[in-house]
């Protein structure tokens, strides 16, 4: 059974690198601090669609209630997609599954949403079906922001919506189904309890058939900023399991020594 999150003392975003949204060498998307709305609530401008999303977070709730550095990196990648997919990391994993997709709008599941940002994101740029989920104390305020930006993601035929998906639990994968084309995911390998279950649940999505049918190629996209060496042990196991490529290094912002990486995972035939 996976371990809920704990020792949320260990990791403050703040001072471990959750670094000014503006500081990412490809940030399209700039934030603007909305004082007239109550609980944190930021309009994150999109420049491809012209549009902003309207984004709250509960900082003083927790760890899940902020907006890391690997969720604007990722957005940032889907603005600028949109804007010029023939320069975006994001395009071939994008049109191989939109190939197999069969003129039907793409399906993407988030994992550890945390706001919802890169999920409600991707549902507005790529006009697609996105099922954003986190853990269940964390669902409430996730249909909060996919409930605030519902307008603005149908404009472009996108949807969101939201479940609990607690990494590890069999009954949540089952009941939340496999039919996706691409998993996503921001700043998820952080404290080394939850890498296994993290994996486990990848296993089960893009590994195992429940029906004795072969099972359709899914692809994680990870967005990661690595702070400890012993991350490596979560990327040992996961290649154990998936080829592991990189699709994209973000430039280190001030301060730092290391950028945004963005992963793609395949399952191992
Ligand atoms: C560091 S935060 C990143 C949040 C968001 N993806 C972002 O980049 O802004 C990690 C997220 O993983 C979620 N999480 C932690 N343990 C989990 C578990 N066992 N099952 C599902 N989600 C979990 C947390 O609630 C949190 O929202």
């Amino acid at each position: 059974m996976a371990n809920q999150e704990l020792d949320e003392d260990e990791i403050n975003p703040f001072t471990m690198l959750l670094t000014n949204d503006q500081d990412h060498t490809l940030n399209s998307f700039a934030t603007v601090h909305d004082e007239s709305t109550p609980n944190q609530q930021d309009l994150h401008i999109l420049r491809s669609i012209q549009s902003t999303v309207v984004i709250r977070q509960l900082r003083s709730e927790g760890l899940s209630f902020q907006l890391w550095p690997a969720a604007t990196a990722l957005v940032t990648l889907l603005d600028l997609h949109r804007i010029d997919p023939s320069k975006s990391p994001l395009s071939t994993t994008l049109s191989a599954a939109r190939a197999g997709a069969n003129n039907r709008p793409l399906r993407i599941l988030e994992l550890g949403s945390g706001t919802g940002i890169v999920g409600i994101v991707a549902a507005a740029t790529l006009g697609c079906h996105v099922t954003i989920t986190d853990l269940p104390h964390v669902v409430q305020n996730l249909q909060f922001n996919a409930d605030a930006n519902k307008e603005g993601v149908g404009s472009t035929g996108g949807a969101v919506k939201v479940a609990s998906l607690r990494w590890g639990h069999a009954d949540d994968v089952d009941k939340i189904g496999r039919e996706f084309d691409i998993i996503l995911a921001s700043d998820v390998v952080y404290h080394d309890h939850l890498y296994d279950p993290l994996l486990e649940t990848l296993r089960m999505m893009m590994l195992v058939s429940g029906d004795g049918k072969e099972r359709k190629k899914m692809v994680f996209v990870m967005a990661h900023l690595r702070r400890w060496k012993k991350e490596s042990s979560f990327f040992k196991k996961a290649k154990k399991l998936f080829e592991v490529d990189v699709l994209h290094r973000d430039s280190p912002c001030d301060g730092s020594r290391v950028g945004v990486i963005i992963y793609r995972f395949v399952g191992k035939v």
